[in-house]
């Protein structure tokens, strides 16, 4: 398998739709990128996918850093992708240029970050200092207590016309990528054969040129699932029989064997 990068991924545009993931442990990084998941994002997710949080913004760049080297070690041909967690890139853009060099130097190849027009100069700062750029516009979970949930953007013909402008925006500023979080699958249709770059869908329909999925969505770790998610496994279910088999062998005195 070849290594995936900007121009590999780039050229897929229009010639062939990727399913890409995020991933925080360097063991689901080896079976994703053995299975062929061109991108790996080490998602702000992980703070409620993995760490307990109840939305992302409590993530740490320090608890980001040390997943993205673990994602690193455990990728081969995967580009593995640094989510820039709240606080890391609004408080001004020399701090953020300095915590995305962080993400690269622990061994992302590009790194994401929410926001559209507003932080155009940003992605362009990021672009000129050769750090490649997914940008994220739509429903953007860091702005959750704003929207009042984790509800879909772009409803009305306004709203829309905002996140056709983000995304044209962030495009110009020089991302490689743009995801398209829970907006309509017309909208997200409309942008994806605008913009010359890649659009990474989630909860955005099936024209995207790419989609993302949160692992524990994917594999069946979590009870519940947002509607858009595809379970392709019951790894909980099989998680939780195995941790009750070896409960019960252990105080039934079957194991270890003598
Ligand atoms: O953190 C995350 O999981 C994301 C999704 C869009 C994939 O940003």
């Amino acid at each position: 398998m070849k290594k995936w990068n900007v121009a590999t991924l780039s050229a897929c545009k229009g010639v062939r739709k990727l399913g890409c993931c995020t991933v925080y442990d360097a063991c689901f990084a080896r079976l994703a990128d053995e299975a062929g998941v061109p991108i790996l994002l080490v998602g702000d997710s992980i703070g409620m996918a993995a760490l307990g949080y109840e939305t992302t913004l409590p993530v740490r760049l320090e608890e980001t850093l040390s997943a993205t080297a673990a994602v690193a070690r455990g990728a081969k041909d995967a580009m593995v992708v640094a989510d820039m967690p709240f606080g890391s890139y609004q408080c001004g853009d020399d701090l953020a240029v300095a915590n995305a060099v962080r993400c690269m130097k622990a061994g992302a190849e590009a790194v994401k970050l929410e926001g559209g027009a507003e932080v155009a100069g940003l992605v362009r700062r990021l672009a000129r200092a050769g750090i490649p750029v997914i940008a994220h516009v739509g429903m953007m979970p860091q702005r959750v207590h704003g929207y009042g949930g984790f509800r879909k953007q772009g409803k009305t013909p306004e709203a829309a016309d905002a996140i056709r402008a983000d995304a044209r925006a962030v495009a110009e500023a020089g991302a490689f990528a743009v995801t398209l979080e829970c907006i309509p699958a017309d909208l997200a249709a409309e942008i994806t054969s605008e913009l010359a770059i890649l659009t990474i869908g989630i909860g955005a329909g099936p024209a995207c040129d790419a989609q993302w999925l949160v692992m524990h969505d994917l594999l069946g770790l979590n009870a519940a699932a947002p509607s858009f998610a595809k379970r392709y496994a019951r790894l909980g279910d099989a998680a939780r029989q195995a941790f009750t088999a070896y409960v019960a062998d252990v105080a039934a005195g079957a194991f270890p064997p003598k």
